[in-house]
This record gives C-alpha cells, structure tokens and sequence, in this order.
C-alpha cells in the first residue's frame, strides 16, 4: 500500500469536499463461487481502497466529517483463521498502517450508524453493485433494498470523482507497471496469433503473464478473430491466414490499478493491402486523436476528431462517399464506429464507472447526446491535467447492424453498401492505449507497444520472450 500519509490527505480532503455528515465505505465480502467456502479472487472495493488502503475482506470504513474521526470496523483473526490462513496483524495494527487509530468489531457498526442518525447526522454512502452488500447496508441503515439502491449521496458520489479523477504521481507509477505487464501480454499474443493456434491457448497464455507479474487481469480477456463483436470473451476458434485477431486485455498490479490495451493484428504475421487499408485508418484515428488530447478540450470533440479520421480513411478505400464532415455530423460513422473514443481509468478499468456515467464523464456543460453511437460516449467532458484515460478508436464491420442500417435506408449519401457488403467477413480493428493528461498534453503511459504496421509485423516475427519477474515485481 502507499504511505499512511496518502490515506489521511485523501480522507481529509473528502471532509472538505462533503463538509458535513458522515461518510460510510462498504469494503468488500467473500464472494462464493460455486459453494461458500469456495471463493472467487478477493478483489477490494476500489473506493474502500482509495482511502483505507486494506486489502482484507469484511472491513467497513467510516469518515465521520463532522467530529474529524475516521474509523475502520472490522474483526481481528481468531485462532481458526491463523489455522487456515496463518497469522494475520492485528485490526488495530492495520489500521495504524493507514492512519486511523478508531477501531472496533464489525458489529458494533449498526449500533455506531444508529447513534449518528439518532443525532440528526446524514449517512453518505455510494452506489452498491453487489447484492450482499445492498442486503447488509439495507440492515445497517434500516432502509428498503429498494432505498438502498436508489439512496447513494450524489454529494459523495461528486466529492469521490472530484478526487480520484487527478492520479497523483504514485497512482500514475502504478497504472505504468500495470500497461508494461500489458506490454509483455500483448507482444506474447501478436507472437503466438499464427494459422493453427486456438485462441484460447493465448488467452490463457496472457492471462497468466498478468497474474505472474501483477494480480489478476482487469477485466476478462476480449480476444478472438471475430473482433466485431465488441466485447467478444468466445475463444473457441482456430486461428486462420486471411484474419484479423484483437486482443482487448490488461493487468491489475499489486495495489489494483488497471491498464486497458488493444492491438490488432494479422494472423501469420503480414497485413495484406486490405487489412493494411482499414489499419492505417484506425491507426490514424488514434494518433491524430491522441495528439488532441489536451487539458481544456472537450472530449467529445477529440472522439469526432477519431471518428473524421475513420471516415476519411473509408472513404479512400471506397466504402464511404461525399462529404465526410456532413457524414460524421450525420452520425454515418457509427456503423462502423458505434462505441466511444475512451473512458476514465484508474482502479476501476472503467474508473468510477459504477459510481454514475453520467457523473464521471459529462458535466454541467457536457451533456449525453442523444444520437446512436455517439450517445454511447462513456467520457465527454473537459480534460484536466491528471486524468487517465483511455484513446480506443476502432473500425467494425457488424454483418447485422450492416444489414439494419441498409434495410432502413440509413446513410445511403454516404455509404457505399455494395462495397461494404464484401467486407462481411473482415471482422474488426481496434487500437487502445491509456493515456495521461498532462498539464500542456498528453503521454501515453508505459513501454511503447508495437502499434504501426512495419512494427506489429517486426514484433510478430521475433521469438516469444519469457517472463522475467525483474523491473515487474
Ligand atoms: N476493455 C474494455 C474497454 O476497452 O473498454
Ligand atoms: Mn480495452
Ligand atoms: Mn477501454
């Protein structure tokens, strides 16, 4: 964990944030499998992370504003659990770690919430997203689970993302580590993505170079031949000359932050013209996207200056027409760009995502729009120094939404659908990097990963490096 220092500043600027009340953070339970003792990966809530630090289950942290105290509720290891698990600190000692010195059993949680309301203190608390915890605030506070799911404090759910939306230097260092083991899982797929392979073999291949060099991946795995499929998670085929393979994956280092990249490459090794076409179009999304990525631009404008660049480059091969400024003001590129430039990243792979998209992406000037594709945008709003994002622009031939858009007469000035027709079989193209907000740009975090054609092909024709623990652990 950090130094206890980060957790009290962090826990401090909250008070002032919120002004009053108190602040209640759930951290996670167990969660079952198949049967309870058999438990999945324990994985922290990342706001109880952000500021208590403790990866441990069955803690509960409070921020009491109003008095200036902060307490973490929790119970200390009994005989039974050094058994299995050997011995554990003390509650209090992991609590001095994080620089509160307020402990107590988590049963006394309900009694200590029932005196604060008795004293006319409001209890803040954020958007649950598992079901055992929505249950066990709904006992906590005496409220219905419908209460509960509707009843989070839009004034913490704003305080939260005020703070954790500007990644201090040690969060950025982190997030790096997290991209360079990224670095080494994607360099290994473009090596392994050879006619013959099945894709699950390089899934579970990259999977475990996170968990070798990290912690779990941060999200499951998208990687398949089929890379229209947006979030594709179906490893079942094997790979074949002539297609195109995306490998959407990142890693979660030690203290849980995420890295979220995309390449895609060809399978064997060398683009034909056709692939190298729709390529360099996503490729030109990206950089020319990227270089956009500034502080004090609106985001949503960056993801049309992507989508201008996709249309251009379709229009070069044909499968556009006309004028692609009215095409993009039409919305024509959504049908082959139907999701957003990017999102926020940080623990969460989608930072803060559960919290609201609304909250975490727009703002009072920048409103969700309404039209298809573009209304999808999980971030619009102005870029400040600090963020860490995500640029992903991509290019998708989906046989089914082709299929809609002609049947309904979509588009038609703009799109070639005869030529678009032959590329049913393409799949998709997406390129992803999480990128930092600086104070005058932007810098794309950790080891560069092969990204131009000439060094996509270089990198796949090298042998697979093994995994050395050195400069990762
Ligand atoms: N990994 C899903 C995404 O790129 O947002
Ligand atoms: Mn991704
Ligand atoms: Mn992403």
């Amino acid at each position: 964990m950090f130094k206890k220092e980060v957790y009290i500043d962090r826990r401090n600027r909250l008070k002032k944030e919120l002004g009053s009340g108190i602040a209640l953070f759930m951290g996670n339970e167990e969660a079952a499998f198949n049967y309870p003792a058999n438990t999945y990966h324990f994985r922290q809530d990342s706001h109880f992370l952000y500021f208590f630090g403790l990866n441990h289950p069955g803690f509960a942290g409070v921020i009491d504003v109003d008095n200036d105290t902060d307490y973490i509720f929790g119970n200390d290891f009994d005989i039974e659990d050094i058994i299995w698990m050997g011995v554990q600190p003390s509650l209090a000692d992991m609590a001095a770690e994080v620089g509160i010195s307020k402990t107590a059993p988590r049963n006394d949680l309900a009694t200590f919430l029932k005196n604060a309301m008795s004293k006319g203190q409001k209890i803040h608390f954020l958007p649950t997203y598992r079901g055992t915890t929505v249950i066990q605030m709904a006992e906590l506070l005496g409220k219905s689970i419908s209460e509960v799911k509707n009843g989070a404090s839009v004034e913490l759910i704003k305080a939260v993302i005020k703070l954790k939306e500007i990644k201090d230097d040690a969060e950025i260092a982190e997030i790096e580590k997290a991209v360079d083991i990224a670095y080494l899982m994607h360099t290994t797929s473009m090596k392994m993505a050879m006619p013959g392979v099945k894709e699950q073999e390089i899934a579970g291949t990259i999977e475990g170079i996170s968990m070798a060099l990290g912690g779990p991946v941060s999200f499951p795995i998208i990687l398949s031949m089929d890379g229209q499929t947006l979030h594709n998670h179906y490893h079942g085929n094997i790979l074949e000359k002539g297609r195109m393979m995306v490998t959407d994956a990142g890693a979660e280092t030690q203290l849980c932050y995420s890295s979220d990249i995309t390449r895609t490459v060809p399978v064997g090794g060398k683009f034909n013209s056709r692939q190298k076409d729709i390529y360099e179009t996503v490729l030109s999304a990206i950089v020319n996207s990227t270089a956009a990525t500034k502080p004090g631009v609106e985001y949503r404008e960056v993801h049309m200056l992507a989508a201008k660049h996709i249309v251009d480059g379709l229009k070069g091969v044909g499968l556009m027409k006309g004028n692609m400024d009215d095409a993009v003001a039409a919305g024509a590129h959504t049908l082959f760009f139907p999701h957003g430039l990017g999102h926020m990243m940080g623990m969460d792979v989608h930072d803060m995502e559960g919290l609201g998209e609304n909250h975490v992406g727009y703002d009072e000037k920048t409103k969700r729009a309404e039209q298809f594709g573009t209304a999808y945008l999980r971030l619009g709003k102005v870029l400040k120094p600090g963020f860490v994002i995500t640029n992903e622009p991509g290019c998708y031939f989906i046989p089914t939404l082709i299929d809609k858009f002609r049947s309904e007469g979509k588009f038609m000035d703009f799109i070639n659908y005869d030529k678009v027709e032959t590329y049913k079989d393409f799949g998709g193209i997406r390129i992803e990097d999480d990128i930092l907000v600086t104070e005058t740009g932007c810098r794309v975090l950790g080891k560069p990963i092969p990204k131009t054609v000439a060094d996509v092909e270089r990198t796949m024709a090298e042998p697979r490096e093994f995994i050395k623990l050195e400069g990762y652990l």
